[in-house]
């Protein structure tokens, strides 16, 4: 019987475990999505790129905000996502700035 409890338990956490990678992986591919759907139709992303490190994250939370006032249609949520990703230039930014 103990042997079968602790076969559950280990499943159990190789189940969590994997399903909060698929949660972060998601995260951090959901900004490559953004930038590739929502931020090309009115300019490419080298306006995006090239601004890269020069922007703290207030700073791009505005122009993201300015860009949704010009029409690119990004939810409330996806607007912050997006912020921290270009902040911290993650793997997203750094494989859609290629
Ligand atoms: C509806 C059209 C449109 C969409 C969609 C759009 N932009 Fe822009 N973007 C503009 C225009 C127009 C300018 C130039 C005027 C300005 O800066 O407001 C610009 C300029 C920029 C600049 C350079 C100016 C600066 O302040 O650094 C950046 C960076 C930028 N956009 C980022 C983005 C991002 C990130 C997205 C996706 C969330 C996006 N844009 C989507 C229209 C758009």
């Amino acid at each position: 019987m103990k042997i079968i409890k602790q076969t559950t338990v280990i499943i159990f956490i190789a189940l969590f475990l994997m399903s909060a990678q698929t949660l972060t992986s998601k995260a951090a591919g959901n900004c490559d999505y953004i930038l590739n759907t929502k931020c090309t139709t009115c300019h490419n992303l080298g306006r995006i790129c090239r601004k890269l490190g020069k922007k703290k994250k207030s700073k791009w939370t505005t122009t993201i905000k300015r860009m949704v006032r010009h029409g690119a249609p990004l939810s409330k949520d996806e607007v912050q996502e997006l912020a921290a990703c270009l902040t911290e230039q993650n793997a997203s930014v750094k494989d859609a700035c290629k």
